[in-house]
């Protein structure tokens, strides 16, 4: 077997071992019920920050069928959004949509996270937690500066220590958030970052429920790859666009939605490049270093099966 179509094989049988390695575990945890009911059953969804983008997601969540808790600061002025929304809907403060939700939406002001996150910080942890925020210095001060140069996902990391987070929904405009839900045809694809698989599964599952097509690029430190400013933020892209334009082949594509990037670097380059071994005992990945003969590191399916 050689070549990408006898690695793609070989990938393939590998990542059906992790996946069902990782059904078997969430069966487990989930006792005596039924495999598929986790994956079908209503989700709960606290929102903190439900304006334009937030507002927007907890509409098209509910009617995908999902009970949200949206919240203000001011929570009395979001009766009238939580009412319009219908029964699946209701308002309270962000302390509430933390406690609430089995995921939380963080979506506000990027200067604000610091504070949810210290302020949150006990009703959020081991939460799976939903980032949409941008960091504008002009709006959010020196601490977007900062947040632009080493990327999203590292900073917002930072600011909402103990979390399980996905970067998701920050580069779609709120108008396009809204429009093209579900249009026909080819979906709008929706990249996510992030460093905790079953926290991945969980946001492109709601990427799906709002309408459209989820594209895992890697763990958070690759979040930067569709931060404010690069060619693929805000450009309403299919899935196959936003993979040619990121250059996410079809075996690291299947790597990183199975998170094997993410166990062994938190800082994987865009253009590592993935081969595999024999596929029943580990998979190899190759990083091309600057300059440098590449560096493989050796992967374990047990190192896989977390
Ligand atoms: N608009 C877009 O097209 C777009 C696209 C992609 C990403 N983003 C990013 O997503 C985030 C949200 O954008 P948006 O346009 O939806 O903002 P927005 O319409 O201004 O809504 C932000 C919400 O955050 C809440 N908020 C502000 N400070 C808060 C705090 N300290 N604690 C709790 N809640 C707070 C506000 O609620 P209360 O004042 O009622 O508490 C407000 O409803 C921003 O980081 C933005 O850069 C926006």
């Amino acid at each position: 077997m050689s070549g990408v179509t006898g690695h793609a094989r070989a990938l393939s049988a590998a990542a059906a071992v992790a996946l069902m390695a990782w059904t078997g575990a969430a069966a487990g945890a989930a006792g005596a019920a039924p495999a598929a009911a986790p994956a079908v059953a209503p989700l709960k969804i606290g929102i903190i920050g439900a304006g334009h983008i937030g507002g927007t997601l907890a509409s098209l969540w509910v009617k995908a069928g999902h009970e949200v808790l949206v919240s203000s600061r001011h929570p009395g002025q979001l009766e009238g959004l939580a009412r319009s929304l219908g029964p699946g809907a209701r308002a309270g403060t962000p302390r509430e949509a933390a406690l609430f939700g089995n995921v939380v939406l963080i979506s506000v002001p990027y200067g604000a996270l610091p504070q949810i996150g210290r302020d949150l910080k006990a009703e959020l942890s081991g939460k799976i937690v939903l980032d949409t925020g941008n960091p504008y210095p002009q709006r959010d001060g020196d601490m977007a500066v900062q947040a632009r140069r080493q990327g999203t996902g590292v900073s917002s990391a930072e600011f909402l220590p103990g979390v399980r987070l996905v970067r998701a929904f920050n580069a779609i405009n709120s108008g396009d958030l809204a429009s093209q839900a579900h249009r026909s045809g080819e979906r709008i694809a929706i990249p996510l970052a992030g460093d905790d698989s079953q926290a991945l599964e969980v946001a492109q599952r709601l990427v799906r429920d709002a309408g459209f097509e989820p594209v895992v690029v890697g763990p958070l430190a690759r979040a930067r790859e569709f931060d404010v400013g690069t060619a693929v933020y805000t450009r309403l892209m299919t899935a196959a666009q936003l993979r040619q334009a990121l250059g996410l082949n079809a075996l690291e594509l299947q790597m990183v939605t199975l998170g094997l990037t993410i166990s062994g670097s938190s800082s994987v380059p865009a253009r590592t490049k993935i081969r595999c071994g024999r596929a029943s005992e580990s998979l190899n990945r190759c990083v091309p270093q600057a300059g440098q003969k590449r560096r493989c590191d050796t992967l374990p399916l047990s190192a896989i099966r977390q």
